[in-house]
Order: C-alpha cells, then sequence, then structure tokens
C-alpha cells in the first residue's frame, strides 16, 4: 500500500519549493494529473476486496484533499506575492514634492507689441493685421520702389515659391510698410492705423535676426503734417518707456515712399543708456506717388508713416543690447520678464 502521509508531505514539500505559478502547475501534475502518484494509486483500487476498496480509497480520497489544499494555499501565497512586489514596484514616494503645471508668460517682445497697440488705441489709431507672405506690388511697387532698388534684390529679401498675377514672385514682407497700402486701399481717411507684426529680411548678427518685428503707422487725413508725426511720436516714447527724461530727433534721411523722410532717433537723459542717441525708427511724410497708390489725391490727402522696430524698442525697454536671445527660447533669459 502506498504510503499516503509521505505523498502528501512529498507534496506539500514540491508545492512549497514551486517560485513561481507556472512551476507550481507542474508540480501539481505530478501528484494529481492523469500519471500523477495518487491517480496511480486510485487506479489501483479495482484489484481490491470491496472492504479493502472502501477503506482504502477514503484514505486516498482524504490525502488528496490535503494535497489540494496544501495546493490552494501555495496558489493564494504566490498571488499575495506577485501582487506584493507589483505594489512595491509601483510604490508612489508621497513625500517627493509635485510636478507642477509650469506657468507661461508673456515674451517680452509680445509686451512691447501689446503695449505699443494699447497706447495708440488710446489715442484713436486701429490696429491692423494683414499677410507676411506678400506680392512684389504690395512690398515695393506701390510704395514706390523703383524696379532696381537694392532692397529687391535676393541678398534682402526671402523669396517663396509661386508667384502673383503679374507672374513676380511671392516673398516674406521685408517690413511692415506693405500695409499702409492694404489698409488705405480698403479705408476712407481720415486713416488712423498701426498694423504691428512679423518682417523678415535676410539678415543674422547680434542686433538682426532674420525674422524680426515691425510696427507700421500711418495717419491721413487733410492737413496732416510733419509736426503731427513729431507730436505723435514724441508722445508714444514718452509713454512707452514711461518717462519725459528723453529726447527726439527727427535725422534727414530717405525712404522712397516718404518725402520728405526722417530717421527718429532718441536719446534718454538719464538710466544705463544716457547720452547716446539711438536709432528707433523710420518715419516721414507719404509721397505723392505712394498716396495715389492708396487710391486717393495727394493734392486733398496727406498724412505721415512711420515703421518702427518692436525688438529694438524691447532692447531698449530692459537695457539689453543683443537680439539674439529674444529668439533662441532659453527659458532663463525669458523668465527674467515674467
Ligand atoms: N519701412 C521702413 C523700413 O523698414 C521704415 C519706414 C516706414 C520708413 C514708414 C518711413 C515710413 O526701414
Amino acid at each position: 500500500m502506498t504510503d499516503l502521509d509521505a505523498v502528501v508531505a512529498a507534496a506539500e514539500t514540491a508545492f512549497e519549493q514551486a517560485a513561481e505559478p507556472a512551476a507550481l502547475e507542474q508540480a501539481k501534475a505530478a501528484f494529481l494529473g492523469k500519471a500523477g502518484t495518487l491517480t496511480e494509486a486510485l487506479k489501483g483500487l479495482g484489484k481490491l476486496e470491496p472492504d479493502q476498496r472502501r477503506a482504502e480509497g477514503a484514505r486516498i480520497n482524504a490525502a488528496k484533499d490535503r494535497i489540494e489544499a496544501a495546493l490552494r494555499a501555495r496558489r493564494e501565497g504566490l498571488a499575495a506575492a506577485t501582487l506584493d512586489a507589483k505594489l512595491h514596484e509601483e510604490s508612489l514616494d508621497v513625500t517627493l514634492p509635485g510636478r507642477r503645471r509650469g506657468s507661461g508668460s508673456v515674451h517680452p517682445v509680445m509686451r512691447t507689441w501689446r503695449r505699443v497697440e494699447e497706447i495708440f488705441r488710446s489715442i484713436g489709431f486701429e490696429v491692423a493685421d494683414g499677410p507676411e507672405i506678400e506680392t512684389d506690388w504690395y512690398n515695393f511697387t506701390a510704395l514706390n520702389n523703383p524696379l532696381n532698388h537694392p532692397a529687391r534684390s535676393m541678398q534682402d529679401t526671402f523669396y517663396v515659391e509661386g508667384e502673383d498675377a503679374h507672374g513676380l514672385p511671392l516673398l516674406l514682407r521685408t517690413h511692415t510698410s506693405p500695409m499702409q497700402v492694404r489698409y488705405a486701399r480698403t479705408h476712407q481717411p481720415p486713416i488712423r492705423v498701426i498694423a504691428p507684426g512679423r518682417t523678415y529680411r535676410v539678415d543674422s548678427d547680434a542686433t538682426h535676426s532674420p525674422m524680426f518685428h515691425q510696427v507700421e503707422g500711418l495717419w491721413i487725413d487733410d492737413g496732416i503734417s510733419f509736426a503731427d508725426l513729431k507730436g505723435v511720436y514724441t508722445q508714444f516714447l514718452h509713454r512707452f518707456f514711461e518717462t519725459d527724461q528723453l529726447r527726439v530727433r527727427f535725422r534727414p534721411s530717405f525712404f522712397p515712399f516718404t518725402e520728405p523722410s526722417a530717421e527718429i532717433d532718441m536719446m534718454f537723459d538719464s538710466g544705463p543708456l544716457r547720452g547716446r542717441w539711438l536709432e528707433i525708427s523710420g518715419s516721414g511724410q507719404v509721397h505723392p506717388s505712394v498716396m495715389r497708390n492708396f487710391g486717393l489725391d495727394p493734392e486733398v490727402h496727406t498724412g505721415f508713416a512711420f515703421g518702427s522696430g518692436l525688438d529694438r524698442l524691447t532692447m531698449l525697454r530692459y537695457g539689453i543690447d543683443d537680439l539674439r536671445p529674444f529668439f533662441e527660447g532659453d527659458l532663463r533669459f525669458l523668465r527674467q520678464f515674467a
């Protein structure tokens, strides 16, 4: 007769030694499977006398129950261990500092952009927006730029694929001045508008970026003079820099679309930049030919225009002499303006 206690003990040991579920199921087969020890024992019952068979059958079944109980216990043990390991692996350290959602801030050039809009809106200017991909006509021809003007050359202008209705190449606007034309051709005087936006030139060093920002200004009515330009622009600078302690100078210059033309320079009377004339804007009285391209009669309407660098205004406001960090996206730099 089989020593059933020994079989049960062997099963318990085998189950205990099974380190993972697959090994446990294999160990189970050795005792309870088709060719397992107990199954073999049960097969042997047929050869016994009825009395013996009943007693032996009961013994075998009792052993089987014990083995099955041991199996269940080990299964539960292994499942608990697996869960424990998993929980341990995925454990949360609730004492670690949380990862906050970063709060963004407005880029310094955008702050300037918004300030400029605010100041000009407050004195009755509209704000207009227009395309950065321009036609040759709006960017050059309508602004009185002769066909052989150097600004048209490949060295300054980014040309893009495609052409306009006249077969001329499309380009990235080299200044915001085409917005004078777009706006004036679709509005009636009095015209008071600024057009801030991105502009592009093939140019790259500490103070020039291939993409930069300008704000165009245009005021047309009957009798708007250079004196109005001086008044409006000086007032703007005082408000933008929040000080009267600055001087403004209109230095004769040339632009094909204004006559007379002036470069606007400013000088702080105090602060780190005091005592140096700083170039800030192009400007002038709208040229009669350009006025005609606006669809207006230069004998009736006069006005001034200016085009200022928003990046430059930003650099002066914060006392930064290199343009590049504004567009490099280094948060250590940008956070200082937050
Ligand atoms: N568009 C000129 C430039 O980019 C600036 C300008 C604008 C000059 C309006 C006069 C009038 O340099």
